[in-house]
């Protein structure tokens, strides 16, 4: 059993799907792991560290990809020449949307596992890569927002006087927004937040933020079975905007993480508010590649607005590289090595299995996932099967 690891060719994707700690484990199963040189280069790991791990450095990508029964990449290959008919290939695949690429790799005959759509069941926790990246996103964000911020986060005591604390305001308490939350709070700012979901309530005060929303009947309603918020009514969100303008004029700092899986970003800051918020405040929208929450906010650039700083990272996670690979490494590891028969060393994934159903989009020639072209229906996660 041979595995590929791909480095990834677009500039603004520095992570990496192996690491040496997962090429160990992974060679520990049988396997043998060629790297293409350079793949850990932008989260710091040398190809020497890959080596020591017991892969093998391939000189380029094709060298990488012969004879390859798995591929692992952190975005789904574009260019799928040289890899093999029958591979599996295991990435984020962005699936929504993108029907006619996943038609591609159909084509070629590959098995595309899709890491987004790993179940949010207690079993598969350890594969949840929204989850470590979101996380890492969420931190990264705060110190985004305090680099590009004139002032100080914590209240300052000082003989030439107090500077107050910032005021930071979090839209959407998943993952993402409870990380940034507990930045700002350690940084020592004043953290107010707001979500759909009810659960997020007791979540953001946990963490010592004030929690902010209209909590009506919707509200309590608001959420899926597997966790994710759905889409409000307009009526909702009309609300929703008269509280969030009020107190978004008092802010210095906005972050907003609002995401529907599978829907474009809502809404949520529209540029009056913007304009509302005092000179030098900053924004930073974690929903930017979905669109984005706020106006005004340009992917993977700063704009001032109103003298307002508007961020939009797209790869947020990205920028602390190291560590979001070490993370998401650990997440593939989990989800492929459950796909390995241990007494014949090869890749053998059970379609019966809840998680493979529910990331496999295609096999065998064709579109395998029912909500991207494919045919049959998986079984639906049973409530108790729900993680927290
Ligand atoms: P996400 O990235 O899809 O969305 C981020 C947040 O935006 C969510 O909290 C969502 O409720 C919120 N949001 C959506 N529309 C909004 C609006 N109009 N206004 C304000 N907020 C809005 O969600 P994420 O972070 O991936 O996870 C959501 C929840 O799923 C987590 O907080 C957690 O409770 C649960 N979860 C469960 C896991 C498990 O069972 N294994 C693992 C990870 C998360």
């Amino acid at each position: 059993m041979r595995i590929a690891v791909l480095k990834e060719p677009r500039g603004d994707e520095p992570r990496v799907a192996a690491t040496p700690e997962t090429v160990k484990k992974f060679s520990g199963l049988g396997a043998q792991v060629a790297v293409e040189s350079g793949a850990g280069a932008r989260s710091s790991i040398s190809d020497e560290a890959y080596k020591e791990a017991g892969a093998e450095i391939s000189a380029n990508r094709e060298a990488a990809l012969n004879g390859a029964d798995i591929v692992l990449a952190v975005r789904r290959p574009e260019d799928l020449s040289g890899v093999p008919s029958g591979a599996a290939v295991v990435a984020l695949m962005d699936p929504y949307g993108n029907e006619d690429e996943l038609k591609k790799l159909a084509d070629a005959g590959l098995s595309a596992f899709s890491l987004e759509l790993i179940p949010r069941i207690t079993r598969a926790q350890s594969m949840d890569v929204l989850s470590s990246q979101a996380n890492l996103a969420g931190y990264r964000a705060v110190i985004e927002a305090a680099e590009a911020y004139g002032r100080a986060f914590p209240m300052m005591m000082t003989a030439a006087g107090t500077v107050p604390a910032a005021r930071v305001f979090v839209m959407g308490a998943g993952v993402a927004g409870l990380q940034a939350i507990a930045t700002a709070k350690r940084l020592g700012a004043v953290v107010t937040a707001t979500d759909v979901r009810p659960a997020a309530k007791e979540q953001v005060e946990s963490l010592g933020g004030k929690f902010v929303a209209v909590e009506d009947e919707e509200f309590k309603a608001a959420e899926t079975a597997g966790g994710y918020a759905k889409e409000m009514s307009a009526e909702y969100r009309a609300k929703q905007a008269d509280l969030v303008r009020e107190h978004i004029a008092k802010q210095d700092i906005v972050i907003t993480t609002a995401l529907i899986p599978g829907r474009p970003a809502p809404k949520l800051v529209d540029a009056e508010m913007v304009k509302s918020m005092k000179d030098g405040s900053v924004v930073v929208d974690l929903a930017v590649e979905r669109g984005g929450n706020v106006e005004g906010v340009e992917a993977d650039t700063s704009v001032v607005k109103d003298n307002v700083t508007l961020i939009g990272i797209v790869n947020m996670a990205g920028q602390i590289a190291a560590s979001a690979s070490a993370l998401l490494a650990r997440n593939i590891y989990a989800f492929v090595e459950p796909m390995i028969d241990k007494e014949t060393k090869s890749f053998k994934p059970n379609r019966e299995d809840q998680i493979v159903a529910a990331t496999l989009l295609t096999h065998g020639g064709a579109l395998a996932h029912p909500q991207f072209g494919g045919a049959p229906a998986p079984a639906e996660t049973p409530a108790e099967e729900k993680g927290a």
